[in-house]
C-alpha cells in the first residue's frame, strides 16, 4: 500500500529569515505588500464582547463591529471574566437568543458585564435580559413583530442616534415586550407596536428591540458605530493585517525552535495560515499538499506553482490518486464516499508526516464560524446534513499542538490577509471547493472516466464565469456529473450521453444560498460550449434550487 504513495519535495528553501520576506515578495511582486507589521501595544488593544444567548445572528454582529475596525469576539454567556479580561474589553453587546427572560432557566448576563462599569448594548433578548436584571419587566407582547418596522426616535441628543435620520427602518423580531422599564432607564425611541424600542441609562447601558446588525435595518451599521466609537471611546485601530502582525510574533514564539506540518488543499485558508507560518519560522515549516485524484483540471499544478515559484515553501507533494479512487471503487452512498475520502486523507497524511520525521506542532486554517459553531453548540439544535471533510483536519492519533492562526477570522478578513502577504488573486478568490473534491459532485460511483468528463464540463464553467466577470461576485460556480443518461441527436446520430447540471450560487455564509440569475446568453454558451465539447455529454440543465431546502453540493 504504502509504496502507493509517490512523494517528492517540490521545493526546498535555504533557512530564510523572516526579516527577508519582505525582499522576496518586494522581488517577486515588484513592490512591497501592504502588510504593516505594526503590533499594537498593550494599551491599544480594545475588544467589544458579544455575549452570546444563542442567537443565530451573533457572528453578524462582530462582523460589522470589525467593519468599524474595532476587534469583537463573541462569547457564550457563562465565559468567565478570566477569560475576557485578557481581551481589553471596552465594551459589551448582548447577543438576541431564542429564550424568554422570564422561564425559569432563562440565561442571563454574568454580573462582570454590569460590575465591571463597561457600556453595554443589548439587542432583542439582550434588551430583555438587562431590563429583567435590572428591575424592569418583560412579559409575552399582545402581538408578535416580525420584519419591518418604522422607528422614532426620542431623544435625538442620545449619541448612540449621532448622524441619524429619524425615522429609521429597522427590523423586528420578537415576541415578548417590556412593560415595566427599570428604574433610571428611559425609552429613547418607539416604534407603533413597541414603546420601548430603545432603552437607555445613563450609565451607558442601552437596549434596542430591533436588529441592527441585519441588512434590512440600513442604519443598523451607524448604531453600532455609534455605541463602540461614542459611547465604548474606541479608537478603530483593528485592521486584520495588524491582528495578523501580532499572530506571526505569537506563532514564532510558540514554535520556538519546533517543527511545524501544515495540509495545503489548494484553498485561501491553508493558503494563508501556511504563509503565515512560514513567514514566522521559515522552511521549520513543512506543507503537504495531497493530490486526492479528485481535483479540478490543472489543479495541482497551479498549487504547487504558486507555493513553489512565490514563497519558496518546503512542499512534499503526494500522488495518491490511486488510493484514493481505489477506496471509492462501488461506492454510491454520498456519506460513504465523504468518510471514505476522510479517513483516506488522515492515513496518507499520517505515513507521509511519518517519513519525514517527527513534528511538534501542526497547523491549520480553522475560521472564526467553525470556532463558534463549536464551542456554542450546546445552544443549537443542530441536525447533520452532511458530515464534512475538511483537509486539514486533524488526524486523530497524531499528537501534535495545534496552531490555528486564523481561528478568530472571517473568511473576508482572510482573503485581506492573503492579498496583503501577496498570495495571487486567483488562490485569495478562489471559490470555496469541497475536500472530498469532485467525488461530491459526481452522483453515483466515481471511476477516471467520469472524473474526466466532469473536469472537462467544470473547466468550461469556471472559464465562462470568469470571462463575463462573474467569478468574484459569485459564492460557488461548478459542474456536476449526474447518474443521468438521456437521448440525444448529433449531426444524423442518435446519442445515448450523459446529463450535466451546473450550479451557480449567491450567499455570504453558505449557510443558506440562492441561485443566481445567470444571464441567458451566458447560460446558452455554457450549455452549447459542454455538449459540444466534452465527449459523453448531450444535454446540460441549470440548477434553480437555494439552500435550504436543497444544499449546495448535490451529496
Ligand atoms: P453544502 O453542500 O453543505 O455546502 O450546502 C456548504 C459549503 O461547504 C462546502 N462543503 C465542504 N467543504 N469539506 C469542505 O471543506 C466538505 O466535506 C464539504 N462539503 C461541502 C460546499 O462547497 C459549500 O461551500
Amino acid at each position: 500500500m504504502e509504496n502507493e504513495i509517490q512523494s517528492h519535495r517540490v521545493s526546498t528553501s535555504d533557512d530564510i529569515e523572516v526579516s527577508t520576506y519582505l525582499e522576496i515578495a518586494k522581488e517577486l511582486h515588484g513592490e512591497q505588500p501592504a502588510f504593516e507589521p505594526k503590533i499594537l501595544s498593550p494599551s491599544e488593544k480594545e475588544t467589544i464582547i458579544v455575549i452570546d444567548f444563542g442567537s443565530q445572528y451573533s457572528m453578524l454582529i462582530a462582523r460589522r463591529i470589525r467593519e468599524c475596525h474595532v476587534y469583537c469576539e463573541i462569547m457564550p454567556h457563562d465565559t468567565p471574566w478570566e477569560k475576557i479580561a485578557p481581551l481589553n474589553p471596552r465594551g459589551f453587546v448582548l447577543s438576541g437568543g431564542p429564550g424568554s427572560v422570564y422561564e425559569p432557566e432563562a440565561p442571563l448576563a454574568p454580573p462582570y458585564v454590569y460590575e465591571s462599569h463597561l457600556p453595554v448594548m443589548g439587542i432583542c433578548y439582550g434588551m430583555q435580559v438587562i431590563c429583567s436584571q435590572s428591575g424592569g419587566q418583560v412579559s409575552p407582547g399582545e402581538k408578535h413583530e416580525y420584519g419591518h418596522a418604522i422607528l422614532h426616535i426620542s431623544n435625538e441628543d442620545c449619541p448612540l442616534f449621532a448622524k441619524l435620520t429619524s425615522p429609521l427602518h429597522v427590523w423586528m423580531s420578537h415576541g415578548d415586550q417590556i412593560i415595566e422599564l427599570p428604574p433610571t432607564f428611559k425609552s429613547l425611541a418607539y416604534t407603533e407596536n413597541s414603546p420601548n424600542a430603545v432603552i437607555g441609562n445613563d450609565k451607558g447601558i442601552f437596549g434596542l428591540q430591533f436588529h441592527p446588525e441585519v441588512a434590512h435595518t440600513p442604519q443598523g451599521k451607524n448604531i453600532l458605530e455609534n455605541f463602540v466609537y461614542q459611547i465604548c471611546g474606541c479608537q478603530g485601530n483593528w485592521t486584520p493585517s495588524k491582528f495578523m502582525a501580532e499572530n506571526i510574533e505569537k506563532i514564532r514564539k510558540q514554535v520556538g525552535k519546533g517543527k511545524v506540518i501544515c495540509a495545503l488543499s489548494g484553498g485561501v485558508d491553508s493558503a494563508v495560515t501556511a504563509t503565515l507560518v512560514h513567514r514566522a519560522i521559515g522552511n521549520r515549516l513543512t506543507c503537504f499538499f495531497i493530490n486526492n485524484g479528485l481535483l479540478r483540471r490543472e489543479e495541482p499544478e497551479r498549487v504547487l506553482n504558486t507555493f513553489q515559484q512565490n514563497f519558496k515553501m518546503d512542499i512534499v507533494y503526494v500522488d495518491a490518486s490511486k488510493r484514493f479512487l481505489k477506496q471509492l471503487r462501488k461506492v454510491v452512498n454520498p456519506e460513504v464516499k465523504r468518510r471514505l475520502i476522510g479517513k483516506e486523507f488522515i492515513k496518507v497524511f499520517e505515513e507521509g508526516a511519518a517519513k519525514l520525521g517527527k513534528f511538534d506542532f501542526l497547523a491549520q486554517g480553522t475560521l472564526y464560524p467553525d470556532v463558534i459553531e463549536s464551542t456554542t453548540s450546546e445552544t443549537k439544535a443542530t441536525a447533520k446534513i452532511k458530515s464534512h471533510h475538511n483537509v486539514g483536519g486533524l488526524p486523530s492519533k497524531m499528537k501534535f499542538t495545534l496552531i490555528e492562526p486564523l481561528r478568530h477570522l472571517f473568511k473576508d478578513e482572510v482573503r485581506k490577509i492573503g492579498a496583503a502577504l501577496g498570495l495571487p488573486e486567483d488562490m485569495t478568490w478562489r471559490q470555496p471547493f469541497p475536500g472530498p473534491g469532485l467525488a461530491i459532485r459526481i452522483i453515483g460511483e466515481v471511476t477516471e472516466e467520469k472524473l474526466e468528463v466532469l473536469r472537462a464540463a467544470d473547466w468550461i464553467v469556471m472559464h465562462e464565469i470568469k470571462t463575463a466577470k462573474l467569478y468574484h461576485q459569485l459564492w460557488q460556480s461548478f459542474a456536476i456529473l449526474t447518474d443521468v443518461k438521456s437521448v440525444g441527436v448529433m449531426g444524423d446520430y442518435r446519442t445515448y450521453g450523459y446529463l450535466i447540471a451546473v450550479r451557480a450560487i449567491n450567499s455570504n455564509d453558505a449557510m443558506t444560498a440562492d441561485w443566481s440569475r445567470l444571464p441567458y446568453d451566458l447560460l446558452a454558451r455554457i450549455s452549447s460550449r459542454i455538449v459540444n465539447e466534452v465527449p459523453k455529454v448531450n444535454r446540460v440543465v441549470y440548477d434553480i434550487t437555494s439552500k435550504p431546502p436543497a444544499t449546495i453540493e448535490w451529496e
